[in-house]
């Protein structure tokens, strides 16, 4: 009886031990896996380095969303990137490379405005990712307020 007792409580202090080691290892893993291996052209410095000249007003980050979601030509960003940004589109489906999850802070943090901006102008050539020549700047900017929108 007493054995039988003291293997129940070493059963459980082994599960409790487990449990704590796979919850402090995986804690800090799991936030960074969300970062995704960047297959995207660098933009020149100068054009990296730009801000965006775009105060986050309501005006501004609704036109964002309206092109994010909508109007954006040839194809609205969702389709892809998924209304909440995260990458799960109905088009992502067995895409390589996958769409940029725009909900990941710890890699979002690292891509300055200007890197999005290139990138949404150019394209990323053999991806899904398409260049939008017709937009204007201001509505690329548009865009961007929305995508770091996203992301909080
Ligand atoms: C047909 C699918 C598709 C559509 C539509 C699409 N994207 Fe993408 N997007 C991608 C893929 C795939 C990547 C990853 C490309 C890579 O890693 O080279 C990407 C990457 C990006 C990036 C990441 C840039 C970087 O350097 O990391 C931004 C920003 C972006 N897209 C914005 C947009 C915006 C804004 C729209 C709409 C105006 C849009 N995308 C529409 C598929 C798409």
């Amino acid at each position: 009886m007493k054995q039988s007792h003291s293997g129940i409580r070493s059963i459980l202090t082994a599960t409790f031990l487990i449990t704590l080691v796979t919850l402090g290892f995986s804690a800090p893993a799991f936030s960074q896996d969300c970062v995704q291996k960047r297959s995207t052209p660098k933009a020149p410095d100068s054009i990296a380095k730009l801000e965006n000249p775009l105060q986050a007003t309501p005006e501004n980050t609704s036109a964002g969303q309206e092109l994010f979601n909508h109007t954006a030509k040839p194809l609205a960003c969702i389709q892809c990137h998924g209304i909440n940004g995260n990458g799960h589109g109905m088009m992502a489906r067995g895409m390589e490379p996958k769409p940029r999850d725009f909900t990941c802070s710890a890699m979002m943090s690292q891509i300055p405005d200007g890197q999005l901006f290139w990138i949404i102008k150019n394209g990323s050539q053999g991806t899904g990712m398409m260049a939008y020549k017709a937009l204007e700047e201001n509505q690329i900017w548009q865009l961007i307020l929305h995508i770091r929108h996203l992301g909080k």
